[in-house]
C-alpha cells in the first residue's frame, strides 16, 4: 500500500487525527474535492477510510483510469471496503477473470430477455403506483426505495410483489447496503458490518436453495437468467459465482436507480415546464404499451434523467488500485497507490458545461451537444470495461415509472423549503422529498 512516505511528494489538505478527510468526505464530498483542486491543482492526496488516495481530476484523467488500456488498475482494489459483502460480484474482479465473468453476464441482458423484464417491470410498478395514495403527502424517497424493492423481487427475482418473503428479503438487503460504507470494518456486536454479514449470510442461503430449480425450469426474471448465463463458449456459473454476483448486482442496481429517480421528482416539482414537457410527451404515447419505440419517443424524459445523473451522480467517485508504477500529470505514482477517478467534478466543471450549477436539460438537446465535449464529460455510468453493464435496464426502469406515473398524475412538492442533499455512500434527500400526487 502507499502511504504518506511515498506519496509525500504530492500535495494535498492537512488530515485530522485518526479520522483524516473521512467526516469531510462524509458531510460534503464537493467542497472537500472542490477546496483542494482550487488549492493544489487537479491532483492531491486525501485521506478517506484509513487510505491516502490520490484524487486525478478531469476528463482526461478520466479517461486514463477508466479506460486503463494497459491493465494497471485494480476494481477490486479500489473498491476493497466492499468486499467482505459483496465480495466475487462483477466489480471486485479485474482483467482477465473480470472480462471471462462480464461476458457470461452479459447474456442476462440479451435483447429478448430485457424486452421480458421491461414487460414485468411494467406490471409491477404500475400496481405499486395505484398503492400510492392520491391527494395526500407522502415522503417520495422512502417510497421509491420500497416500491423499487417490491418490484426487484418481480424483475429479480421471478417473485410476486406480494410474495410473503419480499420484505424479510428487503431487509437483509437493506441490512447489507448500510453495512457496505459503515465507518467501522471489523464485525464487532452490534455493528453495521455485523448485521450486514449476517444478512449476507442469510440472502446468500436463501438464493442458493432457488438456483436447482431455476437451472431445470428458466423464467424470464433476471436471477433465472442468471442461472442459465453462458459465453459464446458454453462457459455457465458454478452456485457459488451465481449467489455472489446476483448479490452485488441487486446492489449494483437499486439504490442508484431510486436515488436518480428521486432527483427527478425533485427536478419536476422545482421546475414544473419540464414537467409539463414531460406530460405532454406521456400523452402524445396515448394508451400504447410501453415498448421500446414508446420509451425511444421520451426524448423530454431523457434529457431529465440525464441532467439528473449530472447533478446528483450516484457514484460520483470511483477508487482504483494502481498494481504497478505509474506516471499521470508530470507526477510518479508507486504500486499500490489508491487512486480516485472523478466523474462528479467532471460533471459540474465549466470545461464542460455551460452555467454548470443550473438544471437545464437543453444542454443535452442535439444542437447544444455539451455531453459531446470529451468521451467522459458525461460519465455517470463509469467507462471503460467496469462501465455499468446495467445503463440500459436503469434507464428503461426510469422511462417505465415516469410514463406509468404521469398517465395517473402530476407530482408537487409537499413543503417548498430548498431541498438538502447527502451525496455519501448513496445520494438522498434530506427529509425524504416529500411529495403529493394531483389526479390528472
Ligand atoms: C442510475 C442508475 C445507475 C448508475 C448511475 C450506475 C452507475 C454505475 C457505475 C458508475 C459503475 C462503474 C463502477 C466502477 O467502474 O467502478 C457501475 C457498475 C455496475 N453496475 Fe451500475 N449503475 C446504475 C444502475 C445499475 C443497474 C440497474 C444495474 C443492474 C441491473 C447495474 C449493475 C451494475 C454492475 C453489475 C456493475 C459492475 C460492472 C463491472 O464491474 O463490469 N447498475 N454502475
Amino acid at each position: 500500500m502507499a502511504n504518506a512516505d511515498t506519496l509525500a511528494h504530492v500535495p494535498g489538505p492537512r488530515p485530522k487525527p485518526l479520522i483524516g478527510h473521512t467526516l469531510d468526505l462524509l458531510i460534503d464530498s464537493y467542497r472537500l474535492h472542490g477546496n483542494a483542486a482550487k488549492r493544489f491543482g487537479p491532483i492531491y492526496k486525501v485521506k478517506v477510510l484509513g487510505k491516502w488516495r490520490v484524487a486525478l481530476n478531469g476528463a482526461d484523467a478520466l479517461e486514463f483510469i477508466l479506460g486503463d488500456r494497459d491493465d494497471l488498475f485494480s476494481s477490486a482494489g479500489g473498491w476493497d471496503m466492499l468486499d467482505v459483502l459483496f465480495g466475487g460480484g462483477l466489480m471486485l474482479r479485474d482483467f482477465g477473470d473480470h472480462r471471462a465473468h462480464r461476458r457470461i453476464m452479459q447474456s442476462a441482458f440479451r435483447k429478448p430477455v430485457m424486452d421480458a423484464y421491461r414487460d414485468s417491470m411494467a406490471t409491477a410498478l404500475d400496481s405499486l403506483i395505484t398503492d400510492w395514495p392520491a391527494e395526500t403527502d407522502f415522503a417520495f424517497f422512502p417510497a421509491i426505495k420500497t416500491a423499487t424493492l417490491q418490484m426487484g423481487g418481480a424483475v429479480f427475482m421471478g417473485l410476486s410483489i406480494h410474495d410473503h418473503r419480499v420484505p424479510e428479503l428487503n431487509q437483509a438487503f437493506q441490512a447489507e447496503v448500510a453495512a457496505s460504507l459503515g465507518i467501522i470494518r471489523k464485525p464487532l456486536p452490534y455493528t453495521k458490518i455485523r448485521r450486514g454479514m449476517m444478512a449476507r449470510r442469510y440472502l446468500s442461503e436463501t438464493f442458493r436453495q432457488l438456483i436447482p430449480e431455476r437451472r431445470k425450469t428458466g423464467g424470464d426474471d433476471f436471477f433465472s437468467q442468471m442461472c442459465l448465463a453462458t459465453d459464446d463458449d458454453g462457459n455457465v456459473w458454478t452456485d457459488e459465482e451465481i449467489v455472489d454476483h446476483f448479490n452485488f448486482l441487486l446492489m449494483a442496481a437499486h439504490d442508484t436507480t431510486a436515488a436518480t429517480l428521486t432527483k427527478m421528482i425533485w427536478a419536476m416539482t422545482t421546475y414544473p415546464d419540464w414537467q409539463d414537457r414531460m406530460v405532454a410527451e406521456v400523452d402524445a404515447l396515448g394508451d400504447a404499451p410501453l415498448d421500446d419505440a414508446a420509451l425511444d419517443a421520451l426524448d423530454v424524459t431523457d434529457r431529465v434523467f440525464r441532467e439528473s445523473l449530472r447533478l446528483l451522480p450516484p457514484v460520483p467517485f470511483i477508487p482504483r488500485l494502481a498494481v504497478r508504477d505509474f506516471s499521470y500529470g508530470g507526477m510518479d505514482f508507486p504500486a499500490g497507490t489508491s487512486v480516485s477517478a472523478m466523474p462528479g467534478m467532471v460533471l459540474v466543471s465549466p470545461d464542460h458545461w455551460t452555467d454548470p450549477e443550473v438544471f437545464d436539460p437543453d444542454r443535452f438537446s442535439p444542437n447544444r451537444a455539451e455531453d459531446q465535449s470529451h468521451r467522459y464529460a458525461w460519465a455517470p455510468f463509469g467507462g471503460g470495461a467496469h462501465k455499468c453493464i446495467g445503463l440500459h435496464f436503469a434507464t428503461m426502469q426510469v422511462k417505465v415509472f415516469m410514463a406509468l406515473l404521469l398517465r395517473r398524475y402530476r407530482v408537487e412538492r409537499a413543503d417548498d423549503g430548498p431541498v438538502k442533499w447527502q451525496r455519501v455512500p448513496i445520494p438522498f434527500p434530506k427529509g425524504g422529498l416529500p411529495v403529493r400526487l394531483i389526479p390528472r
